[in-house]
């Protein structure tokens, strides 16, 4: 977006994530309207809007989950899904699309992790599998990931030994053990009672003082204000405003954020 200032608009190769006029519908339902986001490296975007308005489905289309109907979708330099050659735009294969998707790292509402393996089996399989690494090196880094999320001591148990909040945290050690550049949250704690909440933020606060890009739709006004560098209000399908978490949690510009928030703070 050009400003109203004389910042240049930066390139697409400095960006770690560039949407531009990005659209989608399923059926008859124009679920994104045009959406126009960038997101710098190291940023932490938060995401925040009613249900159905769109926040799950703009996620998916970053990792290109979900095909766009129009526009363009650039992580970390790369053209997601397609390769431009002049004017015309060619789909990529499987598995260059499985290339592409590693550099993103997704934690979901629900955990998803294999019930049948351990925290650590869970976090060693991608690397071993889709990186063919070896399991000492995998382990390794495995050990020192769970360690990161608090989990040090339940490296041994599965999914159903552990706690909600314990099993998210082992959703982001898996996330983060493929090494990603960015990282995507879709509402990784609304889903836990509200006790446990307090450890998965704290995880991904941490995350984000270490540096790691990341874009987090959440409820959690708090995280989003204190942890924050963005705050984006979506509503049915497109971004209605985007400034400072500050900015737009205390000093909203329009009627919809302002209704909004008059109704989750
Ligand atoms: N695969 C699909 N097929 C058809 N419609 C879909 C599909 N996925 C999402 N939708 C519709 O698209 C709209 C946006 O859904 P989306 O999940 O992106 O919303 P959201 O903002 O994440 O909502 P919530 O806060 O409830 O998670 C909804 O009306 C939903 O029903
Ligand atoms: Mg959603």
């Amino acid at each position: 977006m050009t400003g109203l200032d004389d910042t240049p608009e930066p390139a697409v190769a400095d960006l770690m994530v560039k949407a531009e006029a990005v659209h989608k519908h399923f059926g008859r339902l124009d679920v994104l309207k045009g959406i126009d986001l960038e997101v710098r490296p190291g940023e932490v975007m938060c995401v925040i809007g009613p249900s159905g308005s769109g926040k799950s489905t703009f996620l998916r289309c970053v990792n290109h989950l979900e095909k766009i109907d129009s526009g363009r979708l650039w992580v970390n330099g790369h053209l997601m899904g397609y390769r431009q050659k002049g004017d015309r735009l060619y789909e990529l294969r499987d598995k260059e699309v499985s290339a592409q998707r590693r550099e993103i790292g997704m934690v979901f509402q629900r955990f998803n992790l294999f019930p049948h393996m351990t925290a650590m089996e869970n976090v060693c399989e991608a690397p071993i599998r889709v990186r063919r690494e070896g399991k000492a090196k995998a382990r390794e880094r495995g050990a020192r990931l769970l360690e990161q999320v608090g989990l040090g001591d339940k490296v041994n148990s599965y999914p159903s030994q552990l706690s909600g909040g314990q099993q998210q945290r082992v959703a982001i050690a898996r996330a983060l053990a493929m090494e990603p550049k960015l990282m995507l949250f879709d509402e990784p704690t609304s889903a836990l009672d509200p006790e446990l909440v307090g450890d998965v933020l704290e995880v991904m606060k941490r995350l984000a003082l270490d540096g790691m890009t990341m874009v987090v739709v959440t409820h959690e006004m708090g995280f989003a204000r204190e942890v924050g560098d963005s705050l984006v209000f979506m509503d049915d399908g497109v971004v209605v405003e985007k400034g400072t978490p500050r900015d737009v949690l205390t000093n909203p510009r329009h009627a919809r954020t302002q209704d909004f928030l008059s109704k989750v703070i």
